[in-house]
């Protein structure tokens, strides 16, 4: 399915702005759940990858549940629709308030990430007279071959329980009247698109469970081994869904389960890159000595990904099929890492044309930022075009 922009529309319309195909997200949730259903699998979707409150309630409808790392994602994830039984909450540094907030609401699962946060749930608990749902996120110390900055569960990262002070964190458990300890919860890291990562955090969590089951003769009920699974920003009209098939047929060859057991995914990027873009339009072209700078009316603050991991998107000029020439495509904030992409053929652009900034719909407009008192970016979704048109 190949995302057709109203480019007539964006032409009159004030940029930049994130596009959302709303149906090839609808399509891309239809594969993720009936792929995890093959196995028995419950999907969650992390809040943090888009939290535009419209994409949030499609997710919502579409029956699966969700992950969220702050009170603020929990609040939206609620007044989106998801229900509480179906949330799940983690984060290294959660505060009183949220984790309160997390009781109040009766959430499904809170995932505790260290030993001093295991008491401070307990006694949060024991304040309102209720006993919680809580997994223990486990640092696996497994290597995710993605951009360091988006690995979480090597040793040195500050994520999770280290695997090998599991059985003392389960005491600190035992002994805490109002946790009810009810899984284990990983997550090794962001874009990942080998599945030898996966298999290597599958060999691990057998070998948690075995040591746990022999040790202490303790099976936990729910596996959540976290999400991670990337997208082909090189290709987003060859590749708009993932291969949820080949991601969940993994685990279930790799992953080996104890009776009753059920397993949870939290998948944000495969669910929702795709099927965004960043809408921009060129505000001018500057040549240089060596170089021309397509000047675009996007910045970092709209879309950071490229200067904070040197991600790839792939650019075009949605006005123009004329040949192409090569560019920098940058952005107007006052920073030199403002750069969307470096020497890009792009067919030859000039002042106005609608350029596509692709697979922006995740950790795009959720991570979007004020500098240089710039406007955060809206979210336009496919189907309101009709109605624009209308008008
Ligand atoms: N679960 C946990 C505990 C996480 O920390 C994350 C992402 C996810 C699930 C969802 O991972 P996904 O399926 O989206 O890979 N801003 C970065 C990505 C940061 C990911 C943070 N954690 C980026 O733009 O690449």
């Amino acid at each position: 399915m190949r995302t057709i922009f109203p480019v007539g529309l964006f032409q009159n319309m004030k940029t930049p702005f994130y596009y959302y195909d709303v149906e090839l997200l609808k399509a891309t949730l239809a594969t993720a759940t009936c792929e995890a259903d093959k196995y028995g699998y419950k999907l969650h979707y992390a809040v943090k990858a888009n939290f535009n409150p419209r994409l949030l309630k499609i997710i919502a409808d579409s029956g699966v549940g969700c992950d969220c790392v702050s009170g603020g994602e929990v609040k939206a994830a609620i007044a989106a629709g998801f229900a509480p039984e179906n949330i799940v909450f983690a984060g290294v540094g959660k505060t009183d308030d949220e984790i309160s907030l997390a009781i109040a609401e009766n959430i499904g699962c809170i995932n505790a990430e260290s030993f001093p946060e295991l008491e401070i749930i307990n006694a949060l608990a024991a304040e309102q007279g209720r006993v919680v749902n809580v997994a223990l996120r486990v640092n696996p110390n497994v290597v995710a071959h993605t951009h360091s900055n988006i690995t979480t569960g090597l040793a040195e990262n500050k994520f999770g329980i280290n695997y090998e002070q599991l059985s003392e964190a389960i005491g600190v458990v035992e002994r805490a009247e109002n946790i009810k300890l009810i899984g284990l919860h990983f997550h090794i890291g962001s874009q990942i698109l080998d599945m030898n990562d996966f298999v290597a955090l599958c060999d691990r969590v057998n070998e948690i469970q075995e040591s746990l089951y022999n040790t202490m003769r303790l099976t936990m009920s729910d596996i959540n081994v976290g999400g991670g699974l990337g997208v082909r920003y090189d290709a987003p009209d060859e590749f708009p869904v993932p291969d949820f098939a080949q991601y969940f047929a993994t685990y279930a060859r790799h992953l080996k389960l104890r009776e009753g057991q059920k397993v949870h995914f939290e998948l944000g990027r495969s669910l929702v890159a795709q099927c965004g873009t960043l809408i921009t339009k060129t505000t001018l072209v500057k040549k240089g000595l060596t170089k021309q700078f397509a000047v675009v009316d996007a910045g970092m603050n709209d879309l950071v990904r490229p200067a904070l991991y040197e991600a790839y998107h792939k650019i075009e000029n949605l006005s123009s099929d004329a040949s192409e020439e090569v560019y920098d495509v940058v952005g107007p904030v006052c920073e030199s890492s403002d750069v969307f992409g470096k020497d890009r053929e792009l067919a030859s652009t000039k002042r106005g044309d609608v350029l596509a900034i692709r697979s922006a719909g995740a950790y795009g407009e959720s991570m979007a930022f004020g500098y240089n008192c710039r406007t955060l970016p809206y979210g336009f979704l496919s189907t309101d075009v009709a109605y624009e048109q209308a008008e």
